[in-house]
């Protein structure tokens, strides 16, 4: 018989570039039962992404769309998406910057994960900024993705303290730690 559990989930899309821990911590909580969402694809612009093999390990589709001419491959994109009835997407650690077109076809349907608090360091380096600025704290944000980058709406943030020691390589693992506590959250936070 099949588990009632998931069959009501928010269809969702991860876009990575790279590492993919971020996916791959989304794609544990998706499968517990308080999760609102299920992943049911994988994308990204890059086909050498670490994170794509989390696709094969979890039996999760997985898309690489070649961003060389961002305008046709988010047309493909959004095809795709919609072939797969995606209705929620989660950026974690995507490298391109999406157009106003297709953020405004996922309007209120895809946050992101940025490693500082912001509005403070949008965009690369955030620990190599905070460490230069000598912060007292730096931390992770998720927001709502609208056409100005690292701009939309707060969901939810995690500070973390900064010490003497700290060097960029530190700092940015000891975000990253919060970042998987943070993104499970906000997610809950906004779909519950
Ligand atoms: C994270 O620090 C995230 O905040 C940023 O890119 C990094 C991705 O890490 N947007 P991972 O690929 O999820 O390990």
């Amino acid at each position: 018989m099949k588990k009632l559990t998931g069959l009501k989930k928010i269809k969702t899309a991860v876009f990575i570039s790279g590492t993919g821990s971020n996916l791959k911590n989304l794609i544990k909580f998706s499968k517990t039962r308080k999760s609102p969402i299920s992943i049911n694809l994988i994308i990204s612009n890059n086909y050498k992404a670490k994170g794509l093999r989390y696709a094969k390990q979890f039996k999760i589709k997985k898309k690489i769309f070649n961003f060389h001419i961002s305008k046709i491959a988010e047309k493909n994109v959004l095809l795709f998406l919609e072939k797969e009835k995606i209705n929620f997407i989660c950026l974690a650690g995507f490298m391109k910057i999406l157009s106003k077109n297709f953020i405004k076809k996922f309007n209120g349907k895809m946050i992101n994960i940025h490693p500082s608090l912001l509005p403070k360091y949008k965009g690369l380096n955030t620990h190599e900024k905070a460490i230069k600025n000598k912060d007292k704290f730096a931390g992770c944000t998720v927001h709502y993705v609208t056409a100005k980058l690292d701009s939309g709406k707060i969901i939810m943030q995690k500070k973390v303290g900064i010490t003497t020691e700290d060097n960029s390589n530190s700092l940015a693992k000891k975000v990253l730690k919060k970042e998987h506590k943070l993104y499970p959250a906000a997610i809950l936070k906004i779909l519950n």
